[in-house]
């Protein structure tokens, strides 16, 4: 079987796979990063979205192998227990979740959100981007507000934000 090698939240990994693996195959099942979600396995959910060369992806439509030689960040990369990334804070904070099933694709897409249109969101930019993740318990008023926040929350300089 082919080794695929890739960096995962800053780590190389290296494995032989299956050439039909799919990147969230790859994460969840070699890996054991168990935060990204699937869904629906037919690119319609957003549960199973990650960064892939600092674009999200949703790892679902990927295979590992086309992942190669690249830098895949998980919501497994993001912040850390007392010190929640920004949009991490931010679902929290606003009620963006329920469940929680949805919830690693959705701040994993805002912060993509974040990196292509900044730090000042409309709602509407909002709503629009987020057409690929769906959610089945929040109703999306709170999601909405939480990446609004937290896209202005990102803006703020790190030594702010770890001494909040
Ligand atoms: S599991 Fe990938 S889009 Fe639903
Ligand atoms: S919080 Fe349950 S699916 Fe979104």
């Amino acid at each position: 079987m082919p080794i695929v090698t890739m960096t995962v939240n800053g780590r190389p990994v290296s494995a032989d796979v299956d050439p039909r693996t799919l990147l969230v195959q790859f994460l969840r099942e070699n890996l054991m990063l168990t935060g990204t979600h699937v869904g629906c396995d037919t690119s319609q959910c957003g549960a199973c979205t990650v960064h892939l060369d600092g674009h999200a992806v949703k790892a679902c439509t990927v295979l590992a192998l086309q992942a190669e030689g690249g830098a895949v960040v998980t919501i497994e990369g993001l912040g850390a227990p007392g010190l929640l990334h920004p949009m991490q804070e931010a679902f929290r904070e606003h009620h963006g979740l329920q469940c929680g099933f949805c919830t690693p694709g959705m701040i994993m897409a805002a912060i993509d959100i974040v990196n292509r249109h900044g730090n000042e969101l409309a709602e509407h930019t909002v709503r629009e981007e987020l057409e690929g993740n769906i959610c089945r318990c929040t109703g999306y008023h709170n999601i909405v507000r939480a990446i609004t926040e937290g896209a202005r929350a990102m803006a703020a300089p790190v030594l702010n934000r770890a001494a909040e």
